[in-house]
C-alpha cells in the first residue's frame, strides 16, 4: 500500500507541532506531491488532523539492496522499498530482518547504509541508484534528549527518596513501540528530529549532568527506553564505566513490552541498579486500549512479555530496586481490574513498591483526571490486599508512605 498524508484543515490547530518534532522526509509536511507516505505526522499530531491515504505510484526507479538490483515504486520510504524486496520488517525484535518499532527516526533500530551513511529506514526516502546495505558494522546511534534534573523520580525510584530537592538525574529516550492515546510525553515519543548520540555521548553528558546536580542517580525514560537494545546495554555498560563508584545508580524506566529474560540478565550484567516496569493492563483489551495497540497477536505478545518482565524482576529483587507502575482512569481500566493486578503482585511479593499514576488527558486523548478521592480509593484498595509500599500520584501530589 502506498500511502501519502493529507490534512484536514478544520481539524489542524496551527499547533506547529508536526513542523517541529516529525523528521518529513519529504522536507514538507502534507505536499502531497513531494510526501512519501512514511506515516510520522500521522502519529504525531495530536489532532488527529493528518490521514494517511492510498495513492499508487506513477513511476518506477531502481536501487540496490545488499546488492542487488530492484525496481521500486518512486516516492516511499527505504523500509518501504526493504519489504517490498522480502526483508520482513518487525514490531517485536528478533521477529524478522529489520526491527522497526517507533515509525518516526527516533530509535534507530531500523538504521540501514544507504548510500555509506547510516540512516533509519523508516524516514528516509529513496531515490534513483540509492543502494542499501543491511549487513554493516557501526556504533548504533538514537535520539535522546531533555538532560534535567528531577525531584520526583520515576516508577522505578524508590519512594523513600521522593522528595522536594533534585534526587536523580534524567534523560528521555525518543521513539516507542506503543501508541497511548494519553501518552504524557508525546513530543519525545514521536520526536525524530535532534542529536543522535551513541552510547558512549550519552553517557558523558549524563556523567557531567550527575556532577551538576550533585546527584547519585542516572536515569533514562522515554519515549521508550529499550528500543534500541545495544545503545541501551552500551549506554549503561559506559556510564557505569565512568561512574565506578559504589553511590552510583542507574535507573531504566519501561513500558517492558519487549523486556525479555535475556534483556534483563544484559542490562543488570551491564550495570542497571534500578527498575521502573509499568504493567498497561491485566485484561488484554485494556492493554490495547490504554496502549493504542490494535494489531491483536502484537498486542498479545507486548503484553505477555510485560508480566513475564514484571514476575522475572520481582525475582531478581535481591539484585536491583524494582517499582511497579499502574495506570488509573476509570475510562480505561476499573478499581476491579486494578486490584486484580495488585493481587497478581502480592502473591509474587507483597514488599515490591507499586506507583499508580493518574492518567488524564494529555496527546489526543480527552479523559479527565481521577479526583483526589478516587485516588485514595485506589491506594485504600490496593493496601488493602495487603501491599506494604503503595504510592498514588493525584492531583494534589503522592498519597503513600
Ligand atoms: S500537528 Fe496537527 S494540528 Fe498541529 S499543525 Fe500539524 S497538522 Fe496541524
Ligand atoms: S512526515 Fe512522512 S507522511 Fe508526513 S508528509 Fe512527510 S513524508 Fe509524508
Ligand atoms: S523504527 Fe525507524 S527509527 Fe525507530
Amino acid at each position: 500500500m502506498m500511502l501519502i498524508a493529507k490534512r484536514d484543515e478544520s481539524k489542524c490547530t496551527r499547533c506547529g507541532i508536526c513542523e517541529e518534532i516529525v523528521a518529513c522526509p519529504a522536507g514538507e509536511i502534507c505536499n502531497e506531491e513531494k510526501c512519501v507516505g512514511c506515516g510520522a505526522c500521522y502519529l504525531a499530531c495530536p489532532n488527529e488532523a493528518i490521514t494517511l491515504e492510498e495513492k499508487p505510484r506513477k513511476r518506477h526507479i531502481t536501487i540496490k539492496i545488499d546488492g542487488e538490483k530492484i525496481q521500486v515504486p518512486e516516492r516511499i520510504t527505504v523500509r518501504k522499498a526493504l519489504e517490498l524486496a522480502g526483508y520482513k520488517i518487525s514490531k517485536f525484535p528478533g521477529e524478522g530482518d529489520i526491527f522497526a518499532p517507533c515509525d518516526v527516526g527516533a530509535c534507530w533500530s531500523c538504521a540501514v547504509k544507504i548510500d555509506g551513511e547510516i540512516k533509519p529506514s523508516c524516514v528516509t526516502a529513496v531515490r534513483e541508484g540509492m543502494e542499501i546495505e543491511t549487513e554493516f558494522d557501526f556504533t548504533p546511534r538514537r535520539i535522546v534528549h531533555g538532560w534535567t534534573g528531577h525531584p520526583v523520580g520515576g516508577v522505578g525510584t524508590p519512594w523513600w527518596i521522593k522528595g522536594f530537592r533534585y534526587i536523580e538525574v534524567a534523560v528521555f529516550a525518543c521513539g516507542c513501540n506503543l501508541r497511548c492515546p494519553q501518552c504524557q510525553n508525546w513530543t519525545t515519543t514521536y520526536c525524530g528530529v535532534g542529536k543522535t548520540y551513541t552510547p558512549r555521548e550519552a553517557a558523558l553528558v549524563m556523567t557531567n549532568m550527575r556532577r551538576i546536580y550533585g546527584v547519585d542517580r542516572m536515569a533514562i525514560s522515554g519515549g521508550e527506553s529499550t528500543l534500541n537494545r545495544e545503545w541501551l546495554i552500551r549506554y549503561i555498560a559506559e556510564l557505569k564505566k565512568l561512574n565506578p563508584d559504589e553511590n552510583a545508580r542507574f535507573h531504566v524506566d519501561t513500558n517492558a513490552t519487549i523486556l525479555t529474560k535475556d534483556y534483563i540478565d544484559e542490562l543488570i550484567e551491564a550495570g542497571v541498579t534500578d527498575i521502573g516496569p509499568d504493567i498497561k493492563g491485566l485484561k488484554l483489551e485494556t492493554f490495547m486500549k490504554i496502549t493504542g495497540i490494535k494489531d491483536r497477536e502484537l498486542a498479545e505478545k507486548y503484553h505477555k512479555t510485560n508480566w513475564k518482565a514484571v514476575k522475572y524482576l520481582i525475582d531478581l529483587r535481591d539484585r536491583i530496586f524494582v517499582g511497579i507502575g499502574i495506570p488509573y482512569n476509570r475510562e480505561l481500566i476499573s478499581i476491579e481490574e486494578v486490584v486484580k493486578i495488585g493481587e497478581k503482585i502480592y502473591k509474587l511479593d507483597p514488599e515490591v513498591q507499586v506507583c499508580v499514576l493518574d492518567y488524564r488527558a494529555e496527546f489526543r486523548s480527552k479523559i479527565s483526571r481521577p479526583s483526589y478521592e478516587e485516588m485514595l480509593k485506589v491506594w485504600k484498595a490496593l493496601k488493602d490486599i495487603g501491599l506494604k509500599t503503595v504510592i498514588c500520584q493525584t492531583s494534589r501530589g503522592y498519597i503513600g508512605p
